[in-house]
C-alpha cells in the first residue's frame, strides 16, 4: 500500500500471542488486555531500550471492546478494563514516542465475539481517527473469505480518506489461504502495508516449525509481493515467552529477519529474560530485517533436516541462516560450498550475526564449515570482498 508507511517491515508489540483473550484482572492483573497491561508495557519498551531499537508500536488486539455497541453505535472501550478512555491512552502512547495499534475485525463480530465493523465502517473509521490510532489489524472472522477481495479494499479507502496516515494490516489471505482459495497478491499488496498470509502461530518449536516449512514451500508465490509499503506476515514472535528455547528463539527471529518479516514482540517485557531481550534488540539482525531495498529472501536449501535461508541485501551483501531442523542431540559439523546455497561465487568476508565466531572469509569451491545445535542456527553476513573495495575507494574519493 502506497501511503508512505511501513517502509520496512513494521516493529512493536502486540497482545495477542502472549495474552490472548484475558478479560478476568481479578485472576489475572498483570496480564489481562487493559491500559494498565498498555501503559506497563510502554513503559517498558522505552526504559529497557526497545523503542530505541526501533519498535515503535504497541498494540492491542482482540478483546478490548465492550460486547455492545453503545447507544449512537459507537464502538466502547470496556469500561472496567479501559476507564480512562482510548484518547487518554493514545495520549500516553505517544508522549512517550510510540505509535497506537489497535483491532478490529471486517465481519459482523471480532474471532473472539465482540462487535465487528461490517455496517459500521465509516463509524468506525471515524472513532479510530478521533482516538488517534497508528495502525489497525482488521481480522476477518464471521465474514466470507470471497467477499474480501472487495471488503479489504473498501476499507482501506476509508482510512485513506480519513486524512490520517494510519498503517493497514489485513489478515485477508490468511483466510483465503485457509479455505484453499488462491488469494490475489498483488492487489493484497496493493492496499494492505502488511497481511497475515496463513494460520495463527502457537508458544511452541511446533508451531514455529509449521510456519517456517510453509512460509519456504509457498516462497515463490509469496516473496515477490514483499518491498517498501507492502509485506508478508508470518505473524508474531514467540521471543521471550514459555514455548522456545533460546536456541529456538534464535531461529525465529534469523529466519523472520531473512523473511522480511514485521516484528511484533508479543511477550511480557517485565518478565523478560535477558538472553531473549539480547535477540530482539540484537542491532545487526534487526538491520537485515529492516534492509532499506525490502527484498524478501528466500530457503534455497531444504534436505536432511537442514534449511538455509538467504537474503540479498542493499549493499551487495548477503543474510544467510542455516537453520537446523534435527532433534537428536548432538552439535553436529555441516560444510557447504557456495552452489549449495546459490551465492554468487566470489570471495566472502563471513560475519556472524549472533557473535559467537570470529569473522573468516570464504571463496568458490571452498568449504564453509557450520556447527548447528538442535534446533538451533547460525546467522551470518557474507559480505563480497569487491564490495567493500568499492566502497573504501568511495570513502578515498569523498575524503
Ligand atoms: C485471529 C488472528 O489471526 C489472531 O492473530 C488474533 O488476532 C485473533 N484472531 C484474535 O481473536
Amino acid at each position: 500500500l502506497d501511503n508512505g508507511l511501513a517502509l520496512t517491515p513494521p516493529m512493536g508489540w502486540l497482545t495477542w500471542e502472549r495474552f490472548r483473550c484475558i478479560t478476568d484482572c481479578k485472576t489475572y492483573p498483570s496480564e489481562c488486555i487493559s491500559e494498565d497491561l498498555i501503559k506497563r508495557t510502554v513503559d517498558m519498551m522505552v526504559i529497557e531500550g526497545y523503542r530505541d531499537a526501533g519498535y515503535d508500536y504497541v498494540g492491542i488486539d482482540d478483546c478490548w471492546l465492550e460486547k455492545t455497541r453503545g447507544p449512537d453505535g459507537r464502538m466502547v472501550p470496556d469500561r472496567e478494563r479501559f476507564p480512562s478512555g482510548m484518547n487518554a491512552l493514545a495520549d500516553y502512547i505517544h508522549s512517550r514516542g510510540l505509535k497506537f495499534g489497535i483491532y478490529q475485525d471486517y465481519g459482523n463480530l471480532t474471532c473472539a465475539g465482540y462487535p465487528g465493523v461490517l455496517g459500521s465502517e465509516q463509524l468506525d473509521v471515524d472513532t479510530f481517527v478521533s482516538w488517534d490510532v497508528d495502525y489497525i489489524k482488521l481480522d476477518g472472522c464471521y465474514i466470507n473469505a470471497t467477499e474480501m477481495d472487495s471488503g479489504y479494499p473498501a476499507f482501506g479507502k476509508l482510512l485513506n480518506d480519513s486524512g490520517r496516515p494510519i498503517l493497514y494490516s489485513c489478515s485477508w489471505p490468511a483466510y483465503q489461504e485457509d479455505i484453499k482459495m488462491m488469494p490475489d497478491y498483488a492487489s493484497i499488496a496493493h492496499h494492505c502495508n502488511l497481511w497475515r498470509n496463513w494460520d495463527d502461530i502457537d508458544d511452541s518449536w511446533w508451531s514455529l516449525e509449521r510456519i517456517m516449512d510453509w512460509f519456504g514451500d509457498n516462497q515463490e508465490r509469496l516473496a515477490p509481493h514483499a518491498g517498501p509499503g507492502h509485506w508478508n506476515d508470518p505473524d508474531m514472535l514467540l521471543i521471550g515467552n514459555f514455548g522456545l528455547s533460546e536456541d529456538q528463539a534464535r531461529v525465529q527471529m534469523a529466519v523472520w529477519a531473512v523473511l522480511a518479516a514485521p516484528l511484533l514482540i508479543s511477550a511480557d517485557l517485565a518478565t523478560m529474560k535477558p538472553e531473549f531481550k539480547s535477540i530482539l534488540l540484537n542491532r545487526d539482525i534487526l538491520a537485515v530485517d529492516q534492509d532499506p531495498m525490502g527484498k524478501q529472501g528466500l530457503r534455497v536449501y531444504k534436505e536432511k533436516k537442514i534449511a538455509i535461508w538467504t537474503r540479498e541485501l542493499f549493499d551487495g551483501s548477503y543474510a544467510v541462516a542455516f537453520v537446523s531442523h534435527r532433534t537428536d542431540g548432538a552439535a553436529y559439523v555441516f560444510r557447504y560450498k557456495l552452489k549449495d546455497f546459490k551465492l554468487p561465487e566470489q570471495i566472502y568476508d563471513v560475519q556472524d550475526l549472533y557473535k559467537e565466531e570470529s569473522n573468516r572469509s570464504v571463496g568458490p569451491n571452498e568449504e564453509f564449515a557450520v556447527k548447528l545445535n538442535p534446533t538451533g542456527v547460525k546467522f551470518y553476513k557474507f559480505i563480497p570482498r569487491s564490495t567493500e573495495k568499492v566502497r573504501t575507494n568511495e570513502v578515498v574519493i569523498i575524503d
